[in-house]
């Protein structure tokens, strides 16, 4: 049972909010979820916290790993909190080093507005992500024909893969 009451009255700003403070109020949300009542069937699942003016946290359980491929966020940005397991969070670096790291239960991190991100959840991975202004699309990147590519999608539709671009920035290494 999640206290909706609480995550609106957290989720109240009255502003849009920078990166770190969504990842804040995703750590501030965490709070308000009790992970034991979580349903721990089937692959995961996507469920909607709160929606206001400002922002949108999402709830999402990850009982089967997922790598999401890379994706930007269509202007907002996000804060991502580890409530339990293991996330890796890769920034899109091209012409050096790839920029990734790994963060477990109690860690959060975020990503700019402009910012384009990939991230692999370990089995039994649950995350909240706090997206400011709300979420109006997602663009999905991947390579094609040799030309990187964005697709934009609707917000609610699961990022897919992008495994071409994946395996080229891993032989850049
Ligand atoms: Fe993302």
């Amino acid at each position: 049972m999640i206290d909706r009451a609480r995550l609106d009255a957290l989720a109240a700003s009255g502003k849009d909010l920078s990166p770190e403070e969504c990842a804040s109020l995703a750590r501030s949300a965490a709070e308000v979820v009790d992970v034991a009542t979580l349903e721990r069937e089937g692959e995961g699942s996507f469920q909607l916290l709160w929606r206001n003016e400002h922002s949108e946290g999402w709830l999402n359980t990850w009982w089967e790993p997922r790598d999401t491929g890379f994706h930007d966020h269509g202007g907002s940005c996000v804060g991502v909190y580890v409530l339990e397991g293991r996330a890796s969070h890769e920034i899109l670096v091209v012409g050096g080093p790839r920029r990734m790291a790994e963060y477990v239960a109690g860690q959060a991190f975020s990503l700019p507005d402009a910012g384009i991100h990939r991230m692999e959840h370990e089995r039994g991975a649950v995350t909240i992500h706090v997206y400011s202004p709300p979420l109006r699309e997602i663009g999905h990147y991947e390579i094609v024909s040799g030309e990187l590519r964005r697709h934009g999608g609707p917000p609610d539709e699961v990022s897919p893969p992008s495994p071409t671009l994946t395996a080229a920035l891993a032989g850049d290494e």
